[in-house]
């Protein structure tokens, strides 16, 4: 008879095991979709679609028609499959010249699968709701735990409960089927439903059975709320619709635009700022980009035009002139202090590092969470560039200075100079 309940145990027990088991990869393979969406999203929607042609070629079923090694190769840099005379890749590129793929040598391999089982299972009642910026922000901080493994393991644990549950029934009603045709009394139905109720209770008595609920619910809501804590005001990805649809990609990337020419503050104040439209203005009272849309002047360039009060036919500028109002991105909260031209111009560190991939955004996100952890990390791993900086020479001559045990003043420090006492 007990073989009977042993057997079912186990096969609880794998039943358990296989669900969960199921649903980790499950949750696995959504989160790496969940990445491509928001990846797809940031650098391959200025030219494709899935299930339209747009600059490049229609995406659904391309993993299909080409193998994952050649597609992972292809996107991170399809101008040397071309030069290297892959005959797949110079096919479609002769099919759709003169237009050309961004290389994006900044995706790993991970990205790219993930954009891949993106296009794969397509625009699915999209995992990503939450927002990118959650799913971003968890991978962030690289160390916490998804979303999606939380609730995956709350499903888990409601399955197997459920599971337990019923195949318990199934087995006591087996139990009792077989001890009946052996002839054993068995009880009444209302003594069992009596003796249920009597189980329960003893249940709630149990206080191991308690103290596990509790633990149970007490790790679930401190996960939850420590993982809430983090992510609050972190906004990775954030991507703002801006009032012009000005491309970085366009700009910066392939007209090759220097950061500088239009970011004039990063060398050498605090502030990178936004340039003006008269900036703009150097280039685009002749560049109209009619071309693109059908000889008639760019409705995204009109609106330069509009906010400068500019009349491109007599070239004249009005009195009625507003500012654009840009949607700012990069926000570190007032007290947080923070210095481009310290970074940019004295530390020599690139603009991407902070912001990522600029040159290949149609539009711009936040790439970096900007948590003070970003900040201390880089600071923990990065030499400074002391070589032929003044302030690093003082320091050092001060070092020696107090080896020899000579004295040190506030002005061997470069405390007479102006900016250390006045603004
Ligand atoms: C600047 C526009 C542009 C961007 C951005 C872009 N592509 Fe492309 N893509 C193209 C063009 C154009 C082609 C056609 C081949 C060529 O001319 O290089 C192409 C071809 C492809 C192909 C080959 C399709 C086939 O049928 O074999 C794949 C795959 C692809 N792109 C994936 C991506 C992915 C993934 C991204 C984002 C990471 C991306 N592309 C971003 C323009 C772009
Ligand atoms: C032709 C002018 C121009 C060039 C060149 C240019 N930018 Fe920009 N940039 C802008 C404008 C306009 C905005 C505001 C609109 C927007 O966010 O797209 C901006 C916004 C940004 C932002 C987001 C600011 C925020 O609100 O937080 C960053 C970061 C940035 N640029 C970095 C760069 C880097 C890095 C380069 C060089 C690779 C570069 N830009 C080149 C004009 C330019
Ligand atoms: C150094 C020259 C230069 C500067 C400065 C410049 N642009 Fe451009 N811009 C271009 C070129 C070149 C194109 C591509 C035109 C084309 O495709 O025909 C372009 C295209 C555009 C387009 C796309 C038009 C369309 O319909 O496709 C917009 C919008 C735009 N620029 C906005 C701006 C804004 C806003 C600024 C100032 C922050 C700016 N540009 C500064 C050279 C410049
Ligand atoms: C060490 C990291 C780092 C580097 C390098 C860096 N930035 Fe920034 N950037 C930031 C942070 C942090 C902010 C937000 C600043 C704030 O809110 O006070 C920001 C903000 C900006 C903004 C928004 C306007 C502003 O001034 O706050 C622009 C534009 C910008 N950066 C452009 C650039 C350009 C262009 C470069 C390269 C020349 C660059 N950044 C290099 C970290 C960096
Ligand atoms: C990419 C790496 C990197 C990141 C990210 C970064 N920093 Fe720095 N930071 C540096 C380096 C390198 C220096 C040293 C520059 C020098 O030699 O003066 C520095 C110097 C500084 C200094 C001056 C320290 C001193 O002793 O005078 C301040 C303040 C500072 N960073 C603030 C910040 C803040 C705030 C953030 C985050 C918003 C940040 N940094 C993010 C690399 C980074
Ligand atoms: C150690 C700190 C320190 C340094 C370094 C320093 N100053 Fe001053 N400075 C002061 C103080 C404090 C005052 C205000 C004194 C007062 O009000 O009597 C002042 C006042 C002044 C004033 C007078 C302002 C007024 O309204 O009367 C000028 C001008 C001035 N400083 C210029 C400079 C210049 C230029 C340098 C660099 C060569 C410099 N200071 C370096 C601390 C400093």
């Amino acid at each position: 008879m007990r073989n009977i309940s042993l057997f079912f145990r186990s096969v609880v027990k794998s039943l358990t095991l296989l669900f969960f088991l199921a649903i980790t990869a499950n949750s696995v393979s959504a989160q790496s979709a969940a990445e491509g969406v928001t990846l797809f999203k940031q650098k391959c929607t200025a030219c494709h679609a899935l299930n339209a042609k747009v600059v490049g070629p229609a995406l659904k079923g391309v993993t299909d028609r080409r193998s994952e090694e050649w597609l992972i190769k292809w996107i991170r840099n399809s101008q040397a499959m071309i030069a290297s005379g892959d005959p797949e890749a110079v096919k479609i590129f002769n099919e759709y010249k003169p237009a050309v793929m961004t290389p994006f040598p900044e995706l790993t391999e991970e990205n790219v699968k993930s954009i891949l089982a993106y296009i794969k299972e397509g625009d699915k009642p999209a995992p990503a709701a939450p927002g990118d910026v959650a799913a971003q922000g968890a991978g962030a901080s690289s160390n916490g735990i998804s979303d999606f493994a939380l609730w995956g393991l709350v499903a888990v644990i409601v399955i197997a409960f459920l599971i337990i549950v019923v195949l318990n029934r199934v087995v006591k009603t087996l139990e009792r089927m077989m001890l009946k045709k052996q002839g054993v009394l068995v009880e009444e139905v209302e003594l069992v439903e009596k003796d249920r109720l009597a189980g329960l209770k003893k249940l709630a008595k149990n206080k191991k059975f308690i103290f596990f609920v509790i633990i149970l619910v007490v790790i679930f809501m401190s996960t939850a709320s420590w993982m809430g804590m983090w992510n609050t005001g972190v906004h990775t990805g954030y991507q703002p619709v801006q009032p012009i649809k000005f491309s970085h990609q366009l700009h910066a990337g392939i007209n090759k635009i220097d950061c500088q020419y239009c970011h004039t503050g990063a060398y050498k104040s605090k502030n990178a700022s936004i340039p003006s439209l008269n900036v703009c203005m150097n280039c685009h009272n002749y560049v109209t980009a009619a071309e693109k849309n059908g000889g008639q002047l760019s409705p995204e360039i009109a609106k330069i035009y509009r906010a400068l009060d500019y009349n491109p036919d007599t070239k004249q500028y009005g009195n009625n002139q507003k500012p654009i109002e840009w949607v700012r991105i990069h926000n570190l909260p007032d007290f947080a202090y923070f210095n481009h031209s310290q970074h940019v111009n004295v530390a020599g560190v690139k603009c991407q590092k902070c912001h990522g991939p600029i040159q290949t955004m149609e539009e711009v996100y936040q790439a970096s969470p900007l948590t003070m952890k970003w900040c201390i990390n880089c600071h923990k791993e990065t030499e400074v560039n002391h070589k032929g900086n003044a302030y690093y020479n003082k320091l050092i001559a001060a070092h020696d200075q107090l080896k020899k045990g000579e004295k040190v003043t506030p002005a061997v420090l470069g405390g007479l100079e102006c900016g250390k006492c006045h603004y």
